[in-house]
């Protein structure tokens, strides 16, 4: 049905009109490169577009899609898209901080509420999942993913795919997602955004694609290329990437978008010029030119002098409307521009209190010596830091459409929260940056860093005098918003100077202070783990965020969540990540280092390794228990652990299996996660964990990229993070 309207349609289309229909407009609104679209009205009269992106309201989204359904031509309809990342008006926490639940559910949902509050306010598309895999927390784009782990990114790649388009995208409560960056763009070189890449076939395809992968196979409907070279050819014009992998190989039936002018920074890269570049895009196989007006304005030139065919621009086409009529749009082209439902649906009390539920699931003990956590619901509190009460700062890179003065701060969550036994002191204690110039560089959208202009000092000593007369300190420091996300690589991934300043100064006055963090990423945090005795690593976790951070600050709800990205110990150390390989020489602590993989000046662990989290109770791991130690074929063996709550609290526990392939064809990884749970245990309760191993949970691409296993000794390992596993061996014969 759908391809005989395509058809039909098509055959009506002049060649300017098909070409248009590859064209993705910005009017402004989420504006990230040099070019804003102009000429909007006009072009949708003449069927010059495709798409549009940076509009919001089932208002004003209704009033483009009547421009170009009565007045264009053909009347075909738009597609309105956005980047919804971690919600849409109700935010929650960052993508990095929401993989730290390990909740796969809990993300689907998230993603679920966020396609229903988009498609209120009018979009039929959302700019996500980005599941770029990030070994580098320079990168500050790594706030945007799932951290370091393929196995885990998939999984919640297939959850957020699901959780946006459900099971049919005609109805008007979903959007149509859409995988990025396609792809390698996490291995951006020294950590610098928008650099380029290169690795191997097997690293690729063993680390860095399997996410992609996963959302392709969950039916993504939309894919967008990165800005990285890929192999020394741009993403945007890599053939193998986006024909012979994604389509041949994988299967995909749906279109490819550019990123922000991906086509015409392809000069820069040092392509061609426009016309050159528009198409290589095409012939590649990209379908939908954002912003860069490329194919807009040279392939037609290019199709009279034979460098791309009309077949490929047709196909193009076809793919984009496609996509419309999927989505329901030819249908009725306002399905999801019911002012009513927009003013029904968002934001609601229940989106809410999901927001909060998940903000608290997202954060991440990091320390709590002499369980200074969770705090007394009496006494005094003194709540320090520039990030205690900011609305502008709740809620973390990309929430283009969450109003920040909704947000709830750590001082309205602590009122909230406390109760009437519990007095607060509040001090700003600090800026977030002193370096003005480094300030007005994360200054972007709106969410600049408000500079208090009393001096250092004098904020430092008002907040030490508060501290004094508390009990316990709270200090909530970090990073602003934008400090990561797009454009916001840092080389020195500590809290800024003069917090740590403050910290210092708070720590003298011999109070207890329990340090919360607010990070789009992995910090360096060697020093604060040494002197503080209680870190709490709350991400930034969106419009719940101070509700939630005090619904575990006074222990309504005990954290569980697990580091989905190593912290490194210093940034010399990067990329340090748990699944890395042996080498010829390992180094595994003893005191003779010397001719060994080591740093003279660092150890080679991680500060926090990947899977690493607390609570405020304890868990003992029984000995890994498996159904047989020798298998044949394709055998399930079932590898278990008991997991007992040793501590005072019910807690949840992540409980995670790696195997090792110890001999092998290729040299492997020292381990690698093939299977995750999370239970929850009352004070006492004791459960069997279970997980069935099968060869699927052995293969890996060889140097011929097949992916198979190969017989041998397996470890099986078992633990509360990558680094601190139980293990079991087992050989497993062909
Ligand atoms: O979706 C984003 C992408 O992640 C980065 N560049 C801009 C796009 C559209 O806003």
């Amino acid at each position: 049905k759908m391809n005989a309207f395509v058809t039909n349609l098509m055959a009506k289309m002049t060649m300017e009109e098909k070409i248009g229909q590859l064209n993705l407009v910005t009017p402004g609104g989420a504006v990230t490169g040099a070019v804003v679209s102009e000429g909007v009205e006009d072009k949708l009269r003449k069927g010059l577009v495709g798409g549009m992106f940076g509009i919001t309201g089932p208002e004003k989204i209704r009033k483009a899609q009547e421009l170009a359904v009565n007045q264009s031509r053909l009347h075909i309809p738009l597609l309105f898209g956005l980047d919804v990342i971690h919600g849409h008006k109700t935010v929650f926490p960052i993508p990095l901080g929401l993989s730290c639940s390990w909740d796969t559910a809990l993300i689907g949902r998230s993603a679920r509420t966020a396609a229903i509050e988009a498609s209120a306010d009018g979009l039929d598309w959302a700019y996500s999942p980005m599941v770029d895999i990030g070994r580098d927390p320079r990168w500050g784009r790594v706030s945007e993913g799932s951290g370091e782990d393929s196995w885990l990114g998939a999984a919640i790649a297939r959850a957020m795919v699901k959780g946006y388009q459900g099971n049919d995208l005609t109805r008007n409560d979903v959007v149509m997602a859409c995988v990025k960056h396609f792809a390698l763009y996490g291995a951006a070189e020294g950590g610098r955004d928008y650099n380029t890449t290169d690795m191997s076939r097997i690293k690729m395809y063993e680390h860095y694609l399997p996410p992609y992968k996963a959302a392709v196979e969950a039916g993504v409907g939309s894919v967008m290329s990165s800005f990285n070279d890929v192999d020394g050819v741009p993403a945007t014009a890599n053939k193998w990437l986006m024909t012979d992998l994604l389509r041949k190989q994988w299967g995909f039936k749906g279109f490819v978008v550019t990123d922000y002018t991906a086509i015409s920074e392809m000069m820069a890269h040092g392509l061609g010029d426009l016309k050159q570049v528009s198409a290589s895009a095409l012939n590649a196989g990209i379908d939908m030119d954002m912003v860069a007006e490329g194919f807009l304005g040279t392939l037609q030139q290019s199709l009279a002098s034979g460098k791309v065919t009309k077949q490929q621009i047709e196909t193009a086409c076809r793919r984009v409307l496609e996509a419309k009529y999927k989505l329901g749009l030819f249908a009725d082209p306002y399905r999801r521009l019911d002012v009513q439902r927009a003013s029904q649906l968002i934001l609601t009390d229940a989106h809410r209190a999901q927001a909060r539920a998940t903000a608290a699931r997202s954060f991440v003990l990091l320390k709590n010596q002499g369980q200074v956590l969770p705090l007394q619901k009496k006494g005094t509190v003194a709540l320090v830091g520039p990030l205690a009460d900011n609305h502008r700062n709740m809620l973390g890179t990309w929430s283009v459409s969450g109003d920040f003065d909704k947000s709830i701060t750590v001082r309205q969550g602590i009122e909230n929260v406390a109760g009437n036994d519990v007095q607060i002191l509040y001090a700003r204690g600090a800026n977030i940056s002193d370096d003005t110039v480094f300030a007005k560089k994360v200054n972007v959208f709106g969410k600049e860093i408000e500079i208090d202009s009393r001096s250092a000092d004098e904020m430092v000593k008002e907040a030490v005098e508060t501290a004094k007369k508390a009990d316990v300190v709270v200090a909530v420091l970090g990073e602003a918003a934008d400090m990561s996300g797009e454009s916001s690589s840092r080389t020195d991934i500590n809290i800024p100077g003069n917090q740590r300043a403050l910290l210092e100064a708070l720590l003298a006055t011999g109070k207890p202070v329990v340090l919360v963090l607010f990070n789009g990423r992995p910090l360096t945090l060697e020093w604060e783990h040494a002197h503080v005795p209680a870190i709490l690593d709350a991400w930034f976790g969106g419009t719940e965020a101070g509700n939630a951070i005090a619904d575990v600050l006074f222990g309504n709800y005990n954290p569980g969540g697990k580091v989905t990205a190593s912290f490194p110990r210093n940034v010399g150390q990067i990329p340090v990540y748990y699944n890395h390989k042996n080498t010829g020489r390992p180094y595994n602590g003893e005191a003779e280092s010397k001719f060994k993989s080591n740093y003279l000046d660092a150890p080679n662990d991680p500060l926090y390794p990947f899977g690493y989290g607390l609570s405020y109770t304890s868990f003992a791991y029984g000995d890994v228990q498996l159904s047989t130690t020798k298998a044949t074929g394709n055998a399930t063996v079932t590898a278990s652990v008991t997991v007992t709550n040793t501590g005072k609290y019910a807690g949840e526990e992540v409980v995670q299996l790696y195997i090792a392939d110890p001999v092998a064809s290729i040299a492997r990884p020292v381990k690698e996660l093939r299977g995750f749970q999370k239970v929850l245990l009352q004070p006492g309760e004791t459960k069997t964990v279970s997980f069935p191993v099968t060869t699927s949970l052995l293969k890996f691409y060889n140097t011929n990229l097949k992916y198979d296993w190969e017989p041998g000794e397996f470890i099986i390992q078992i633990g509360t993070n990558s680094r601190d596993v139980k293990s079991a061996s087992i050989s497993w014969d062909k």
